[in-house]
């Protein structure tokens, strides 16, 4: 499908397929955008008398169809809503790409033209992020109902600047669809090796990769991350991505660390089996990483960032870790894992100390599937972050709320610290009955050595059961949007 953006004209009277004109709501019904009132006269009012008959007011997300209108050469018009005018913002115009591409993907029309009235950069951007399926292994006509869209036309003023707009946000959406497509793969194709190779076509957009290996762990003593993988037939591996897109090298780089967890069973500590083949999205975090960083270098962002992943798959088997067991981690501390199931602070443990000896960021911002107690309190509508730094999350905060993917901060403390001290070692993986998000966080705020941190908890973001105005239910690419705002609005030259 693609995706034009042109300078307005009246051309569009007479252009073929389907045509989108736009209203707005007022205090007595609707009022026409001018395309929308110059179809109308061409049609002999069939526009406005489909409207009145379909108690259509303008209202935000309302659709008239006009079907093969006598009088004009579309094959059908489109009449949508746009609610109040002064509503009309980005999100909002994102949300209208999305609806009509949701209206005309299947039908049959070839193209789509689109007359002034929304922010066309931004619409244009939820239409790609709307148009996106996982369907690769479908393989009957019946489930491949196919996009049979092949351009989609903005006519708007000021095309040029919407040009600009559009090719970072058309690199954005490229990170979100790649999110997408990760989190979307099973775990029998996407595990550590295959993921890691996957990772190495971002080399193509400038940014360097370096992989470490078991026995790299090994000697820089990971023992938390490799005994998530000790019973699984894949390699353990960490991908570190490197964009140095600012202008001075030398500037501490900003890090971005993700639980990449191919598949969790829960290990010996099995889980259960109704809704285990959810777990393919466990890692969700990585996959969020993975897309900023491409996101980040396709729109060549003028700051230096670290994305860290930890790939590994968490297995039962003879050579699987047991609970109980006491491991080492790289910061030398000892951790008792007394439940498999809490694999993904083990990964973080060594990625987290691992960045920060290593790369000295700024801060460091990790995202991780990590707890069902965060869709106990949370839900599937914002993100938990727990954090050491105030500014950090106010920035987050407000970058969440730019792009719609909010994040709400949880408190973490001395108390809840306490929970995760272990009878034989220096800390457990695991703490009591209540506030399981909470201790999961100061298991991994007891790795980031003091630098300004972020923990994003996205398990009940990762995965939608509902499809929205800009995603089809499935995996969300929640993350890519949030970390690119952050470092737009905050961190670049
Ligand atoms: N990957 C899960 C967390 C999860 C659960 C994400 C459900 C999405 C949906 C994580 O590894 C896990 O199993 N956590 C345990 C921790 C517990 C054993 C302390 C959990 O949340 O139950
Ligand atoms: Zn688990
Ligand atoms: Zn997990």
């Amino acid at each position: 499908m693609k995706i034009n953006i042109k300078e307005l004209s009246n051309k569009y009277l007479n252009t073929e397929g389907a045509v989108v004109v736009f209203a707005f709501n007022v205090e007595d019904g609707y009022t026409f955008q001018k395309p929308a009132l110059l179809f109308d006269e061409k049609t002999s009012g069939a526009l406005s008398n489909a409207a009145n008959s379909s108690e259509f007011k303008g209202k935000f997300g309302q659709i008239v169809e006009l079907l093969a209108p006598n009088g004009v050469a579309a094959s059908r018009i489109i009449l949508i809503g746009l609610g109040e005018m002064d509503a009309l913002n980005p999100l909002t115009s994102e949300q209208v790409g999305g609806k009509v591409i949701n209206k005309l993907m299947y039908s049959g029309e070839k193209s789509i033209t689109i007359v002034d009235g929304v922010i066309a950069a931004h619409a244009a951007f939820g239409i790609r992020l709307r148009s996106y399926k996982f369907d690769k292994y479908y393989t009957t006509e019946k489930n491949s109902k196919k996009n049979s869209i092949a351009t989609v036309t903005f006519l708007t003023v000021g095309a040029d600047v919407s040009n600009r707009a559009f090719s970072d946000l058309d690199k954005i959406a490229d990170g979100v669809i790649m999110a997408r497509d990760l989190v979307s793969e099973p775990g029998n194709i996407l595990y550590p090796e295959s993921y890691a190779e996957q990772i190495k076509e971002l080399k193509n957009l400038g940014i360097e990769i370096e992989i470490l290996n078991e026995d790299a762990m090994e000697e820089l003593g990971m023992e938390s991350i490799l005994g998530v993988g000790q019973g699984s037939s894949s390699e353990t591996l960490i991908v570190i991505m490197k964009w140095m897109g600012s202008k001075n090298k030398k500037v501490q780089p900003l890090a971005l660390v993700g639980k990449g967890v191919t598949f969790d069973t829960g290990g010996i500590s099995l889980k259960p089996g109704p809704g285990m083949g959810d777990m393919k999205f466990d890692m969700g975090g990585s996959a969020a990483v993975v897309g900023a960083m491409k996101a980040i270098a396709g729109r060549k962002a003028k700051a230096n960032v670290i994305g860290i992943v930890g790939l590994v798959e968490n297995m039962p088997s003879g050579t699987a870790q047991r609970p109980g067991d006491v491991v080492s981690s790289m910061s030398g501390q000892t951790i008792e894992v007394l439940n498999t199931d809490a694999e993904g602070r083990l990964v973080l443990a060594d990625c987290l100390w691992y960045c920060q000896e290593k790369y000295n960021p700024k801060f460091m911002i990790d995202l991780a599937t990590l707890t069902g107690a965060i869709m106990v309190a949370l839900g599937q509508e914002y993100a938990g972050i727990f954090s050491n730094d105030d500014e950090l999350c106010e920035q987050l905060i407000a970058a969440g709320k730019t792009v719609d993917e909010p994040v709400w901060r949880m408190p973490i403390g001395e108390a809840y610290d306490k929970q995760i001290d272990s009878d034989i070692a220096d800390m457990k993986n695991i703490g009591g009955k209540y506030a399981g998000s909470i201790t999961a966080a100061q298991f991994l705020q007891r790795f980031v050595n003091g630098v300004p941190w972020v923990h994003i908890d996205i398990a009940g973001t990762a995965w939608k059961q509902n499809t929205s105005s800009i995603a089809e239910k499935g995996a969300t690419g929640y993350g890519v949007r949030l970390l690119d705002q952050l470092i737009r609005d905050n961190y670049e030259d």
